[in-house]
This record gives structure tokens, C-alpha cells and sequence, in this order.
């Protein structure tokens, strides 16, 4: 009898560790010159990041499961696609906009380059959906996890008794997406006082952040904000259209009586080594063409943003030295240790 309650007691230890386990929240890395974490963002648990990477790296979501999220959101490319400038999806067909990358996602108030998501969780909907990128429709999707022994477990770790349905595989999916946090460039590093920038890098810093050298604080501002955008829209003059018919795609379009054809969201300056080509459209294949693009070729479009200062003669007209310390202050945006984060890595390797 003794040893019954001894035993007993012993796998009700290891029932509430593993419950307790269970609840344990993903720990958030130090987030230096970061915002602080948004009021509507809750610290998702080990368990529900856990079953959202499952979900992410599963072709379990697309029509004939041979699409996974990771297939078009890699890891080695910061969760862009590589070279490519549009992604296919199922259909073999290829996607109008450039794939971006996906990392310190929390802060953003919309997704898409257009801002048609307001949330992580509603945008996971989409691709899933969508007939060239996964093809699956959302009641066969749950069909087909709710068959899965694993994701049954998966899911009582995560959410308990909760009923398995779209919207919980898109809340899993969005908290594997909140935490891929990307915080350990050699940029981060100087902002923490653990390495210094050389001479050319911060010069190149210096012209990203001054108004009157390369401008860029106005829309991707790195000295006081660590995201390195506004998380805001803007037009930044890639195409001299004269009226909003003339934009090869329409971006933000018209809503609200405010006419933002031809805008796009601001991107992070944040690994983009990992992430050519550059622009919804992909168009640069280099940084030094983008660089050349900022000095030289900016256009004039009826309704660029007004933060483009400097469009009405072209550019800011940087000379090669300072384009050269310029591209060498982005690079110090590079953050290798994402891209080989284990933790973020495909779990069935
Ligand atoms: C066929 C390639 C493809 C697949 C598969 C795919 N995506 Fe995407 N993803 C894209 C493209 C292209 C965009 C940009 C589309 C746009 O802005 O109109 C995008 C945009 C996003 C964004 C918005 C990022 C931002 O900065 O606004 C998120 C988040 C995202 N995808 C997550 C996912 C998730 C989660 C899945 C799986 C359920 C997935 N994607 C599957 C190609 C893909
Ligand atoms: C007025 C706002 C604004 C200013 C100023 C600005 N940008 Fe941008 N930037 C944007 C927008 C908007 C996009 C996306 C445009 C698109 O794809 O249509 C962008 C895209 C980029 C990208 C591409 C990132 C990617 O993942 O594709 C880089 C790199 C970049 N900008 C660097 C710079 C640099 C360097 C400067 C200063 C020389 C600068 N920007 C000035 C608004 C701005």
C-alpha cells in the first residue's frame, strides 16, 4: 500500500511538472532600443509556439501536401525566398508580389505589403486558401489535422480543450511567427556595448540617420528605433505615375478619401543580405542598385509621400565613398544567429 501512494505520488509529480511545463512562457530575448511590447501582444507559451512551428514547417495545410509556409518562408533567407523575385505557390503559378522576410513581426499594425491583414493570426488564413499558394479550403483543413494523433496532443499542450478549428491553427500559426525575434546583429551588438562599429560603418550610419545626407531616418530611422521602420505606409518613388491608374499595382490603393496608390509597407533594414531582391515588386537585385536608386532615380509620382524630401531633384545624391560606408552600416544590420536559430528551425530534420 506504501509503495502505491509513493508511486502514486510520483506520477502526479510528473503530471503537474509537465502541466507546469506546459505553461512555461516563451522567454523574450533583450530587446535594446526596441519598443516596448505592444499592449494587445500576450507571451505566447512553449507549448502553442511549439505546435505553430509544426504547423508552419507541415504541408499538412495545402491541397495535395506538397506546400508548407516554409516553403515559401525559409529560414536561411530570414523567411524570404531566396533569389527569387516571385514566389510559386501549388498552382505553379507565380505571386504578383515580392515574398518578405518574417521576423520582429509583433509591432507591425497590418501585414501585406498592402496592410490588407490586421493581424498574424487573420493573415495566416489567406495563404492557406489561396488557390496558387496552398489551395486547401479551411473546413478540409481542419478535417485533416483534426485526423492527426500528433496535433491532437500538440494542441491539448497548447490550448487545452479548445475546440480545433481555423482560427486556433492560425493563432498557433501567429505565435510561432511573434517570437522570431531578430536582435543579435553586430548592430545590436554596438547598441548593447558589446562590439563598435569601424570608421566606414558609422559614418554610414550617420549618413542613414541625417536629414541632410541619405535621409532614411524619415521611414527607417536606426537611432532610435532598433526595427528600423516606421511601421507605417509610404510611397517612396519608384514610379513616375501621374495618376493612380498608372501604377503597375496599386499598393494601399484608395480608401477613406485618402488616395495611396502605389503604397507600399516600409520594410525593416534588418538582414537584408539575407533577403535580395528588394521592393514589393522585387525589382533590385542588389543592394547597390537600391543605394543608386535612393541617390539618383527616385521619381516623382502625383502622390509620393512627402518624407521623400529630396525627390524633386532625383534623389539624395550620395557620392560613391558615401554610398560605400552607407552599405557598409546595412550590412552591420545582418543578424546570422537568426538565420541558424535552432529553435526556429524545421522540427521534423
Ligand atoms: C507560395 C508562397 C507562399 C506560401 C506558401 C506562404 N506565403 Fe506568406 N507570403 C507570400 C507572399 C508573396 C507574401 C506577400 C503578399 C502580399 O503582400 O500581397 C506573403 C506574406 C506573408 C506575411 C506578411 C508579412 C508582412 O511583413 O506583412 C506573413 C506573416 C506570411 N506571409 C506568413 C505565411 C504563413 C503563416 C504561411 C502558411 C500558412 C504562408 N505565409 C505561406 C508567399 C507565401
Ligand atoms: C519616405 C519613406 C522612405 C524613405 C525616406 C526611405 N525609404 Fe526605404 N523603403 C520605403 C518603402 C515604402 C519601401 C518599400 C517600397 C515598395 O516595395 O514599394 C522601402 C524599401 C526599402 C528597402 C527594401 C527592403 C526589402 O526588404 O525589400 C531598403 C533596403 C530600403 N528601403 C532602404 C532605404 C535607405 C537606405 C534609405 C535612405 C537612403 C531609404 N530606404 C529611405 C520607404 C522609405
Amino acid at each position: 500500500m506504501k509503495r502505491f501512494f509513493i508511486f502514486s505520488g510520483f506520477i502526479l509529480c510528473l503530471v503537474s511538472f509537465r502541466q507546469d511545463h506546459q505553461h512555461e512562457l516563451w522567454p523574450i530575448p533583450e530587446l535594446k532600443l526596441f519598443p516596448s511590447l505592444p499592449d494587445n501582444f500576450k507571451v505566447p507559451t512553449k507549448a502553442q509556439v511549439k505546435l505553430g512551428r509544426f504547423l508552419f514547417y507541415d504541408p499538412i495545410l495545402s491541397a495535395d501536401s506538397t506546400f508548407s509556409c516554409s516553403s515559401c518562408h525559409q529560414q536561411e533567407y530570414a523567411f524570404a525566398d531566396g533569389e527569387m523575385r516571385f514566389s510559386r505557390g501549388i498552382s505553379g503559378k507565380l505571386m504578383s508580389r515580392n515574398t518578405p522576410p518574417l521576423f520582429n513581426l509583433i509591432w507591425y499594425p497590418s501585414f501585406f505589403w498592402d496592410g490588407r491583414a490586421e493581424s498574424l493570426a487573420e493573415q495566416a488564413l489567406h495563404p492557406v486558401r489561396h488557390p496558387d499558394e496552398m489551395n486547401l479550403n479551411w473546413t478540409l483543413a481542419e478535417k485533416k489535422v483534426l485526423r492527426s494523433k500528433r496535433y491532437q496532443e500538440l494542441f491539448n499542450e497548447a490550448y487545452g480543450d479548445l475546440p480545433i478549428d481555423s482560427n486556433l491553427i492560425c493563432q498557433a500559426l501567429a505565435a510561432f511567427q511573434s517570437v522570431l525575434f531578430s536582435q543579435n546583429s553586430k548592430y545590436d551588438k554596438v547598441l548593447r556595448g558589446e562590439a563598435y562599429f569601424s570608421a566606414l560603418e558609422y559614418q554610414g550610419f550617420q549618413i542613414a540617420n541625417l536629414q541632410s545626407k541619405g535621409d532614411c531616418q524619415q521611414c527607417h530611422s536606426t537611432d532610435a528605433n532598433a526595427l528600423a521602420t516606421n511601421l507605417s505606409f509610404s510611397n517612396n518613388g519608384l514610379n513616375a505615375a501621374l495618376h493612380s491608374a498608372a501604377y503597375p499595382d496599386s499598393g494601399k490603393g484608395r480608401s477613406n478619401g485618402l488616395d495611396q496608390s502605389g503604397w507600399f509597407k516600409v520594410p525593416s533594414l534588418r538582414n537584408l543580405l539575407f533577403t535580395a531582391p528588394y521592393m514589393h515588386d522585387g525589382r533590385f537585385k542588389t543592394l547597390e542598385e537600391l543605394i543608386d536608386f535612393y541617390s539618383e532615380s527616385v521619381q516623382e509620382p502625383y502622390n509620393i509621400d512627402s518624407k521623400m524630401q529630396y525627390a524633386h531633384r532625383g534623389g539624395v545624391h550620395l557620392s560613391s565613398q558615401e554610398k560605400k560606408a552607407l552599405l557598409a552600416f546595412l550590412k552591420t544590420l545582418t543578424d546570422s544567429s537568426f538565420i541558424r536559430d535552432t529553435s526556429f528551425a524545421n522540427p521534423y530534420n
